[in-house]
């Protein structure tokens, strides 16, 4: 149940399963309309919008292309007319050391990230801080400031995030748009779900609070910077249990 509806309309992309699921669900109870994208995971958010009647519109967008965003964007402002919070949070992940892992596999990581998130934002610009506050949350990751064995593609994506915010943030600021990265430690999610027990064990040992993140506790921190943190932006927020400490 909404707990209270408001006119705002957020974009979240990868909102089939995972974080992006659990940042929609938790914008919806706070009354924002959540327009949410898949690329295979369709039925899961029809399933959300036929919970919440008429806040959710299902929208397809695979990070594969890029040149279809503007089309997305067009999408959920012809079917709301305004758009107010951008949630970047699909990615595509592919591990591997660099030693052993094929070139075209590397660079369609970095490029399918990068090119979607560029394409995307460009594409909602027009649209960003019309009167009212606005936010864009780039889910970033821990491993891209520390780095992680065999993700030298995938750190390389989430450390470019910080960056890329902190630049928009500058562009932004003067619309009223305010740009920040969260990024999460390690999270039971479908991606890190075929993690081998002992590899589990020695993260969540290596984790201050001794263990994984959950959905609704990223999702959380998440939708705090997206409506909350109205003084915040160019802002990294970490929420990885004290991993990178
Ligand atoms: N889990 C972690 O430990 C962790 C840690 C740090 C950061 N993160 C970041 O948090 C975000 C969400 O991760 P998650 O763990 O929730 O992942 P997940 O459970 O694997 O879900 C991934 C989501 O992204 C969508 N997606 C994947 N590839 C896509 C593509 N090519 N085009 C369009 N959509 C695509 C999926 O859509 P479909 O289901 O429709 O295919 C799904 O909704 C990512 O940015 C990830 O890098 C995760």
């Amino acid at each position: 149940m909404d707990a209270e509806t408001t006119d705002r309309v957020a974009l979240v992309t990868g909102a089939s399963r995972g974080i992006g699921a659990g940042i929609a669900r938790q914008l919806l109870d706070r009354g924002v309309r959540v327009a949410g994208t898949y690329r295979s995971g369709g039925e899961l958010v029809e399933k959300l919008a036929a919970d919440h009647p008429g806040r959710v519109l299902p929208v397809a967008f695979d990070l594969a292309a890029p040149e279809t965003a503007d089309a997305v964007v067009e999408r959920v402002t012809g079917h709301w007319g305004r758009l107010d919070t951008l949630v970047l949070n699909a990615a595509v992940w592919q591990g591997g050391k660099l030693a052993r892992i094929d070139l075209g596999d590397w660079w369609r990581v970095i490029e399918e990230n990068l090119r979607s998130t560029a394409a995307l934002v460009r594409a909602a610009i027009p649209w960003l801080g019309r009167g009212t506050d606005s936010g864009v949350v780039i889910i970033g990751s821990a491993v891209g400031s520390v780095g992680f064995p065999g993700d030298t593609a995938y750190a390389s994506v989430k450390a470019a995030a910080v960056g890329f915010a902190r630049s928009l943030a500058k562009e932004l600021a003067p619309h009223g748009v305010r740009v920040n990265v969260l990024a999460p430690g390690f999270v039971d999610t479908d991606m890190t779900s075929a993690i081998p027990e002992a590899s589990r064990r020695k993260i969540a040992d290596a984790t201050l609070l001794g263990r994984f993140g959950t959905v609704e506790e990223i999702a959380k921190a998440a939708v705090f910077l997206a409506e909350d943190a109205t003084f915040c932006t160019g802002a990294v927020l970490a929420a990885d249990g004290g991993w990178t400490l």
